[in-house]
């Protein structure tokens, strides 16, 4: 059995703690959250060892594989610890707000040899991996993404120094699906306001984005972020000559001169990242992990670097 941690039992925890409990290969030992009463709660209900302390719960129990499913602002060192003690790892986009930071866990990770998985489970959609596969030998010229939505209202949520805004910390998922079916964006031009939603307490994040990049390929691109509408809508159409891969939600549509087929996600995205990871850990695959730690390094200094284009009216190269 693979027994398992994880620091944070808010929304997305518990999401996370469910589907870890549900994998037949998994033993839930332990959930740290520094409200007593959410650790208790979730701890009880699946009969793990709850803490409000996460060094004192790496110090006292024994794991396999950690689970980070706190808020970016306050990882503090547990990847570091985790990777000490030789404790795998899925931590939750993004992975900080500091890219030099989140660069050197990257090579703390590495350097320890666990295998790490970042949150990016959109990855792990069955449609994603029918796109991937249509897009595997086909030449890119053009990406048009969004990510256009509602306002979070968890409070941490709407203050940049705690979030990074919503690109850094929501509409990222988008930004690293265009990753990781287009190829690395290598500059990137944003321009961001806080037009409409200013009548929300204590926000100060962008409510409106538009970010203009090139891929490694020398394909362009387009995003737009923002949460000023009432319902949620994001995807990417990925066009090259004569083909567009469109991405709507989950459903994927491949248009070419001849005909369209439109795919329906079947897939719980969050349950197969865990199955994957588990499974990782279990066999030494790590070609199963999606997004790995790594990965999430990446779009993390993408997201970061369209904030300091947006601060600077500058264009910013990205390594
Ligand atoms: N992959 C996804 O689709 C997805 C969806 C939602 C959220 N997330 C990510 O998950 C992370 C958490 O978001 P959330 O929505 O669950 O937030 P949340 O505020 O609902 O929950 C965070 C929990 O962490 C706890 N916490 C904070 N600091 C802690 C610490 N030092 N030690 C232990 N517990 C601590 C809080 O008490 C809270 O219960 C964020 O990075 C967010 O971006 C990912």
């Amino acid at each position: 059995m693979i027994r398992a941690g994880v620091i944070g039992a808010g929304g997305m925890g518990a999401v996370h703690i469910k589907n870890l409990y549900e994998n037949e290969f998994v033993q839930l030992s332990a959930i740290c959250d520094v409200n007593a009463e959410l650790a208790k709660q979730q701890a009880e209900l699946y009969g793990a060892d709850y803490y409000t302390d996460s060094s004192k719960m790496l110090e006292e129990s024994t794991l396999d594989v950690l689970y980070v499913c706190i808020p970016p602002f306050c990882h503090g060192d547990i990847e570091e610890q985790a990777a000490a003690k030789g404790i795998h790892l899925m931590v939750e986009k993004p992975l900080g707000l500091d890219a030099d930071s989140v660069r050197h866990k990257a090579k703390v990770i590495a350097d320890s040899g666990i295998i790490a998985a970042s949150g990016y489970c959109l990855r792990y959609l069955d449609t994603v991996a029918i796109a991937k596969e249509y897009l595997k030998d086909k030449k890119i010229g053009m990406v048009r993404a969004h990510y256009v939505t509602t306002p979070v209202p968890t409070p941490w949520w709407r203050k940049k120094e705690l979030s990074g805004g919503q690109l850094v910390e929501q509409s990222t998922h988008t930004l690293d699906l265009v990753r990781y079916l287009c190829g690395d964006i290598t500059q990137l031009y944003a321009n961001m306001s806080l037009l409409l939603m200013n009548d929300i307490p204590d926000l100060d994040i962008p409510d409106v984005g538009a970010i203009q990049f090139v891929l490694d390929s020398g394909a362009v691109g387009h995003m737009q972020t923002g949460f000023i509408q009432f319902d949620h809508r994001s995807g990417i159409e990925i066009m090259g000559r004569d083909f567009r891969v469109i991405l709507d939600g989950t459903t994927v549509s491949i248009v070419d001169k001849d005909k369209e087929i439109v795919y329906r996600s079947k897939s719980n995205f969050y349950r197969n990242l865990t199955n994957a990871l588990i499974d990782a850990i279990r066999t030494g695959n790590r070609d199963l992990i999606l997004a790995t730690y790594e990965d999430g390094y990446k779009t993390l200094e993408a997201t970061l670097a369209a904030n300091t284009s947006a601060e600077t009216g500058q264009p910013v190269k990205l390594r």
